[in-house]
């Protein structure tokens, strides 16, 4: 038999025992392996391969996606979803079918489809689909037909997917906040946390970790969590987590932010994480991913599907959810009063409106990333709790539009690389109204002194920042703490442009992959 699975068995060490103590040999200690011998095993004792697939897919355990075939009857797929993991596309062809995880890989080949739901499983031959819940009970199934290019219809009016996503980011922020805030009462709630009050009082620190745009979040996120919940919190990149041999115990969280949910660098960490007996936790978007499923607790990004392989609505949405996160420790701690957290949580109100009014500066942007296109390089400052939004701008324009962009935190400058500044080294600092905005004013005059372009991101009205820099990126007045969700729109769009005017691939940027599973 050969098996096609995506998802994790989760009771797979018990059946792996029964099935050892049989006799069985295993080639690997993956969980996949356990659902083929499963299946062999029900065919041994007399099962035809339709029942042995239904008995093997009620004995896992966990959300999966399993398809499976035969030497004996090669022409049949039986394909099964079981509980909320990724999707099982049918397509109908002309004397031929097909089985796939999502539209776009059959479109070419059919717009007829169906789509397998939780606890079914599909026969599928050339000549026929025949679809029963796990029970045995046939279902006549709703057959769809796609009547436009799923793909192109994907983006919309717009001309990427990376456009599309930076536009999507109003919703995705809201629909990040749906059904965790109680506004009347000004409370959090993120039940898939499992969070209680006896746990919140035991953390006694929290390690972040991630990769990439990831970690810039969880860089975000440390001084939310330090800020309002008073605990220690560490920042360390995945592909570091797993080697620094970290201090964790039973009241350390370690806390993966992750889009995929499936960065191997990330997972390692989780491993180690879980190895050392630490509380896993994970902010992630795939349903149903790894990271997901591995962890004692997570907060779904809830954006939706992101298809531009540069990071946009799965940046800003893990802000605001480790703002939230922040406030349900700090309120169990009893490390804010009612005061506090009520003015904490109505702030939250304001980000879906005050992203949006950055989505209507993309005109002006555009014109500034004209004046940007040839540059060979960018340096991007900030400080504070914004120094991670100059991280993240820069890698935003490395990744798509292959200029060499360094992110720094603005006071480190004088102790060297002040030295890059001067008329054809462009500087992008970060200068909104937060605690840091007096010392980004001194940031800009001298990088103007030694002769360097500089493109501020500045809070409408600051006469200061207009009279000194030589472009600026108007963004709308925001919370310092939830500045940042705002601070990082313009960067996209101004990375997006660049890009674009390059004539660059800006969903698929050379050298990238959207999630990167490999170490
Ligand atoms: C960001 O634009 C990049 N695509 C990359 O840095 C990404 O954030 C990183 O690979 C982590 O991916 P994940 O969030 O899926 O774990």
């Amino acid at each position: 038999m050969v098996v096609v699975h995506n998802g994790i068995v989760e009771n797979f060490l018990e059946l792996k025992d029964e099935l050892t103590s049989e006799g069985i040999v295993f080639n690997s200690d993956t969980d996949t392996e356990t659902i083929v011998h499963l299946a062999e095993n029900h065919k041994a004792s007399g099962a035809g391969f339709e029942e042995a697939a239904r008995r093997t897919f009620n004995q896992i355990e966990g959300a999966n996606v399993v398809l499976l075939m035969s030497i004996e009857e090669p022409d049949k797929i039986i394909a099964a979803r079981i509980g909320n993991a990724g999707g099982v596309v049918l397509g109908i062809g002309e004397n031929e079918n097909y089985l796939a995880s999502d539209i776009p890989a059959i479109l070419e080949h059919t717009r007829k489809v169906i789509f397998l739901e939780s606890r079914q499983m599909a026969v599928v031959t050339r000549d026929g689909i025949r679809i029963e819940t796990l029970d045995g009970q046939v279902v006549q199934p709703e057959i769809h037909t796609i009547s436009f290019d799923a793909v192109s219809a994907e983006k919309g009016e717009y001309r990427h997917f990376m456009q599309k996503e930076i536009h999507e980011q109003v919703r995705a922020l809201t629909d990040t906040l749906a059904g965790r805030i109680d506004f009347k009462e000004g409370r959090i709630r993120l039940p898939e946390l499992k969070l209680t009050p006896e746990l919140a009082k035991r953390i006694q620190r929290i390690y972040i970790t991630a990769c990439g745009t990831a970690a810039y979040a969880g860089m975000v996120g440390k001084y939310l969590i330090e800020k309002i919940a008073r605990i220690p919190v560490e920042v360390v990149i995945g592909s570091e987590f797993r080697y620094s041999d970290p201090i964790v115990d039973e009241n350390t969280v370690v806390l993966a932010i992750s889009q995929s949910g499936e960065t191997a660098d990330t997972l390692a960490a989780m491993e180690e994480g879980r190895r050392k007996g630490g509380i896993l936790w994970s902010i992630v978007n795939a349903i149903g991913s790894q990271a997901m499923r591995i962890a004692d607790g997570y907060i779904a990004m809830q954006t939706g599907p992101e298809i531009g392989v540069a990071s946009t609505k799965a940046f800003t949405a893990p802000l605001v959810d480790q703002y939230m996160l922040a406030i349900l420790l700090a309120n169990m701690r009893g490390a804010i009063d009612e005061k506090t957290r009520r003015e904490l949580v109505a702030d939250l109100r304001l980000v879906p409106d005050l992203a949006g009014r950055v989505m209507d500066t993309e005109a002006e942007i555009e014109k500034v990333a004209h004046t940007l296109k040839d540059i060979r390089g960018c340096l991007y400052l900030g400080r504070g709790i914004n120094m991670p939004i100059a991280y993240e701008g820069a890698l935003k324009l490395k990744e798509i539009s292959y200029i060499h962009a360094e992110g720094y935190p603005a006071g480190e400058m004088k102790h060297g690389p002040i030295a890059l500044i001067d008329e054809e080294m462009p500087v992008l600092c970060l200068a909104p109204k937060d605690p840091w905005h007096e010392k980004m004013i001194s940031q800009i005059q001298q990088a103007k002194a030694r002769g360097g372009t500089v493109i501020a991101v500045a809070t409408e009205g600051d006469e200061l920042v207009k009279g000194m820099a030589d472009h600026v990126l108007w963004i709308p007045e925001a919370p310092w703490m939830l500045s940042p969700v705002v601070t990082v729109l313009p960067l996209q769009m101004l990375a997006y442009h660049i890009a674009t005017i390059r004539g660059l691939d800006v969903d698929q940027p050379r050298n990238l992959a959207k999630s990167v599973t490999v170490e």
